[in-house]
Parts: C-alpha cells; structure tokens; sequence
C-alpha cells in the first residue's frame, strides 16, 4: 500500500455495481497504471474486496470498502467493522458518503465513531462531505459544510489518514457537475476550516472532488486550486475511462 498526501488522488467508488468477472478489467487497469505516481484506490462491493485486493498485490492500485459500522463485532446483521475490511487486505475505507447518511444514521457520532474505529484499523478514511439541493438554494452551503467537517475531525485523524472529499449532492449521478467557481469556492473554504483546526493546524488532508467527474471534464477539475484529486463514481465502472481520468491529471 501506498498513499502520499502530496499526490493527485484518484478515488473510484464502485457503489452497488460490480462481479467476480469483472477481475478481468482489473487487471488490464492495473498494466494501464503501472507507471503512475498517483495514488489509485478502487471501492469494489465487500463481496469483491478480497479477490482485487489478491489481483492488485504489487500494483499501484489500493482496494477500500465503501463503509463500516462503527463497532467491531456483534449483532449487526448486514453491517462489516472497520477490522473486517482490513482483514480482507483493504486500507481504505470511504465514511459519510450522503447515500449511506440518506440510509443510515446520519448523527455526527455515528460518523465520528466510524472514522475512529477506521484508524484505530489502520485504514485510510475518505470522509464525505456534501450540501443537497435545497441548502445550496438557501444559501446555507458554507455554514452545513462547516459544521459536518466540524463533526469529521477525530482526534486520530492527521493527513496521512484522511482525506476529505466535498461531493455536493446535487451532482452526483446527475450530470450536473458543479461549476469551476463553486467547486474552487468550497474547497478554499474547506481547506480555511480545517486549517483552523488543531489537528491539522500543521498541514490539511488531501480535498478532493466527487460529483460526475468524467474523463471530458476531469483535467479542468483537477487544475483548481486546493483540489487535489477526484472520487468517481459512475466513471470508474469502465476501466478505460477511469483510467483517461488518470491520465489527465
Ligand atoms: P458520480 O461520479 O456517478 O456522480 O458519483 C459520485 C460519487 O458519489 C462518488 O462517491
């Protein structure tokens, strides 16, 4: 496993999609990538974590899960612990991801707990953050941004650890990247929040951008300032889209 927080980040969350045959594009993605000094992870479903995990030994590509529950074991049923992921030989996992807060708790101790529980696993934490369509038309986006990376920063959180991803919900899935000038705006004021904090006081996580990054618009996203890479999601489905995003950094 790598990971340098000074690397452009290329992130692919597989969502609900993905088989065992799909091991085969995986493989040609991994000789695409090999040269490439940025750091790749895949999200796969947790029935395929393992078998990329095996196929990406050796390779520049680094496999997470997509969530975890913030205990380790117990009566649980449908969830996996932050332990189990990194059992399965994953060293990433993505928290707060606004479908999962839309599904499940979406109290800030709940997201806190996870991240915890994710470094005390020694996995990498991808923490989501994002405004939905009518705060953004309220003119609240800053002020809920603000207050879910307040709720973000864990006291085992540095940025070796963390990255934080701002997807607005509002694009995901929809087409509707959001525009230069948002996206520039919210990162310069993530990057001023988190710089005020303690934690990361001596120097901020990697911020990257999610919402319809496809290869079209990837190399305009990835010029912005404070943006240091992009968490992909339908794009990433076809390896050689994903890997065009790669390529246009
Ligand atoms: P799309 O790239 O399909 O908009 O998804 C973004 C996302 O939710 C990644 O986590």
């Amino acid at each position: 496993m790598k990971y340098n927080p000074d690397s452009t980040t290329f992130a692919g969350n597989w969502k609900m999609n993905g088989r065992q045959d799909d091991t085969l594009d995986i493989e040609k993605l991994i000789k695409l990538i090999s040269e490439d000094d940025a750091n790749i992870i895949l999200f796969p479903p947790y029935t395929l974590i393992s078998s990329f995990v095996n196929i990406s030994k050796n390779s520049n590509l680094n496999i997470g899960g997509q969530d975890c529950h913030h205990e380790d074991s117990g009566a649980f049923t449908g969830s996996i612990s932050a332990s189990m992921i990194r059992d399965s030989g994953a060293n990433f996992v993505i928290i707060g991801h606004s479908e999962v807060r839309a599904m499940h708790g979406k109290g800030p101790d709940n997201i806190i707990n996870k991240i915890q529980s994710a470094h005390e696993n020694n996995l990498i934490t991808i923490i989501c953050v994002g405004e939905d369509i009518k705060v953004r038309s309220e003119g609240e986006h800053y002020n809920f941004i603000s207050k879910q990376l307040k709720d973000s920063v864990s006291t085992t959180s540095n940025r070796n650890n963390t990255i934080i991803a701002y997807e607005p919900i509002w694009a995901i899935g929809t087409g509707n990247t959001a525009t230069i000038e948002d996206i520039y705006e919210m990162h310069a004021h993530i990057n001023n929040t988190l710089q005020d904090t303690d934690i990361f006081k001596k120097g901020n996580p990697s911020l990257l951008y999610g919402g319809s990054v496809n290869p079209e618009n990837a190399g305009e996203i990835l010029s912005i300032d404070n943006v240091s890479g992009v968490l992909v999601g339908g794009s990433s489905l076809d390896y050689s889209k994903f890997n065009e995003i790669i390529k246009s950094k």
